[in-house]
Order: structure tokens, then C-alpha cells, then sequence
């Protein structure tokens, strides 16, 4: 019998004491076993089975159940190349069997206040995290909906790297912007690689925050991590800058890709599509 503890155990790349005699099944099984999947068949997604999935994402809990996401079903071919085109040569997730882009929508609620005769005071930041975690969770609930059916899945952030032509091809309003495009299809291989995590003691906290073995437990994640999956040269983040590594530690790689400014435009560009930020 396979037991949580062996999935766990390969989930952090180190044994754990815990899920023993528990058997691997169900839910528990399905989402510790889960990776991203960036290649598909070109099985379609039926209609019945992905309006079925939408139901599933509109499931997920919402801030105060406002509901402030919208998911956009990109179909047409011309809007997909448009999309596709936008990340020079990286179209595998357009020509997915289905893309969607998973947005916050702070417009629908903005539009309702005046038809019922009132303001809407909540143009602020608090409105666009909601916004953010409800989409992230519509998300979530869709994936693990996806993966228990077969499918494979993956978020695709690529989409926010130039949010302007993005809101422009799908005509996305001011106050509706993508969190992340989302590929989905019938896998080509049957299971995903399984990412290894951080130790749960370094990203769980009981009572208080204590990051006092940071380095340590960071450094012994990341030469486990190359033990079975190894950074190559591909994947290691700034070469230009920074050069080649034989050993990439995965530590190394993070902050190699944040000590560059990502998408430094974001917030004038919120602005500009609506949102007030303050
Ligand atoms: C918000 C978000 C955006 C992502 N964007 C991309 C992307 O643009 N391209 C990609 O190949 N993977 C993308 N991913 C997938 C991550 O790379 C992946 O989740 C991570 O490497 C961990 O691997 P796993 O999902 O297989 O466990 C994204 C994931 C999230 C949550």
C-alpha cells in the first residue's frame, strides 16, 4: 500500500513521520501528487465537461461572496494567436485545447451600485486583493476539479507581461485585469513531475514567525532539489548577468530572478485601467 507519508515523503524530498497507515487515495492523493502540465494532446476539452469545471471555480469561497472575478474563455483562433504572439516563441499555452484567463473584476459590483441608486466607495486596495484571492481561488477550484477528471493544467503568468495588449485582446474593461492566463488539455504524458517543496518547518509557523534556520534548512532544500531535479542552464534565471552554474541552487535561482525588477509597470498600469490603489 502506498501511504500519505510516502507521497509526503516525495512531495518535500525527505522522510516524514506522519501519514503512515493512512492509504494514499482520494483528494489527499490527487493534490499531493499534482504538477503542472505544459503538454496536451489535441483531445478536446468537451463543452460539458469544462462548463461542469467553471461550475466547479465558481464554487470556490468568495471574499464577503461578492464575487469580484470574471474567467474569460478565449476561443477565437485570431485572439489566441494575438495572445500567443505577445511572448515570443513560449505559444505552447494558447495552443493548449483550452485557455482561459482567470481575472479580478472590481467593474461588475461598480456597475451594479448605480442601477440600485447607490455609491461604490471601494475603489481601494482592499477591493483589489479581494479581487485577486477570489480569481486566485476561482483558479484553484478549477485545477483540482481539472486534475480529478484527468486533465492537466497550468497558470500562466506570461499573460501580465504586457497587461495593456492582454485587456486590448480581450477586451477587458477598466477595473477587470488578468491575474493569470490558465492552459488546460488531456495530458501527453500520463504524470506530471512532482515539484518539490520548501520544509514545512520553514514555511509553517506555530505561534509566532521564527526564520532563525532559514539559511540552513533553504540551502539543504536546495541541494536536495538538485539531487532529483537540477537547475540547468536553461532554467537558471540572468545568465546574461549573473553566468552559468553547474550547480544551481534553488535559492541561487530565486533571487537571481528577483534581483531584477518584474513587470515594474503594474501599478501605473493598474491606475491607468481603473483601479485607485490607495
Ligand atoms: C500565478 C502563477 C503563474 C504561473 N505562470 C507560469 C507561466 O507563465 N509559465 C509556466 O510554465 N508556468 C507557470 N506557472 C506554474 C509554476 O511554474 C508552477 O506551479 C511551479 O513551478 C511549481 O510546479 P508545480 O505546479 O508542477 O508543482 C505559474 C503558476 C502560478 C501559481
Amino acid at each position: 500500500m502506498t501511504t500519505i507519508a510516502e507521497l509526503v515523503s516525495e512531495r518535500y524530498g525527505e522522510q516524514v513521520n506522519y501519514g503512515q497507515g493512512i492509504a494514499a487515495e482520494g483528494t489527499i492523493k490527487q493534490i499531493l501528487t499534482r504538477g503542472s502540465q505544459r503538454h496536451f494532446t489535441d483531445k478536446p476539452v468537451l463543452d460539458d465537461l469544462l462548463k461542469t469545471l467553471l461550475a466547479c471555480a465558481q464554487s470556490a469561497p468568495t471574499k464577503s461572496d461578492l464575487q469580484q472575478y470574471s474567467i474569460i474563455v478565449v476561443r477565437d483562433a485570431e485572439k489566441l494567436e494575438a495572445l500567443g504572439a505577445m511572448n515570443s516563441g513560449m505559444d505552447w499555452p494558447t495552443k493548449a485545447p483550452v485557455f482561459m484567463a482567470f481575472c479580478a473584476d472590481m467593474r461588475r459590483i461598480q456597475k451594479l451600485a448605480p442601477i440600485r441608486g447607490h455609491d461604490h466607495q471601494n475603489n481601494n486596495l482592499d477591493t483589489f486583493m479581494n479581487g485577486v484571492i477570489d480569481a486566485s481561488l476561482a483558479m484553484l477550484s478549477f485545477m483540482y476539479a481539472a486534475e480529478g477528471t484527468g486533465l492537466g493544467c497550468c497558470p500562466i503568468s506570461q499573460i501580465r507581461n504586457q497587461m495593456d495588449r492582454a485587456c486590448e485582446i480581450m477586451e477587458l474593461p477598466a477595473g477587470v485585469f488578468p491575474i493569470a492566463g490558465f492552459a488546460v488539455g488531456w495530458p501527453e504524458y500520463e504524470t506530471p513531475r512532482v515539484s518539490m517543496r520548501l520544509p514545512q518547518d520553514v514555511v509553517v509557523h506555530y505561534d509566532r514567525y521564527d526564520d532563525d534556520k532559514l539559511e540552513e534548512r533553504a540551502e539543504e532544500y536546495s541541494a536536495r532539489r538538485h539531487e532529483t531535479s537540477p537547475i540547468g542552464p536553461g532554467k537558471q534565471r540572468h545568465t546574461d548577468k549573473y553566468g552559468v552554474l553547474e550547480f544551481c541552487p534553488w535559492t541561487e535561482n530565486v533571487v537571481r530572478q528577483l534581483s531584477l525588477p518584474e513587470r515594474p509597470g503594474f501599478a501605473a498600469f493598474l491606475k491607468k485601467h481603473g483601479y485607485d490603489l490607495v
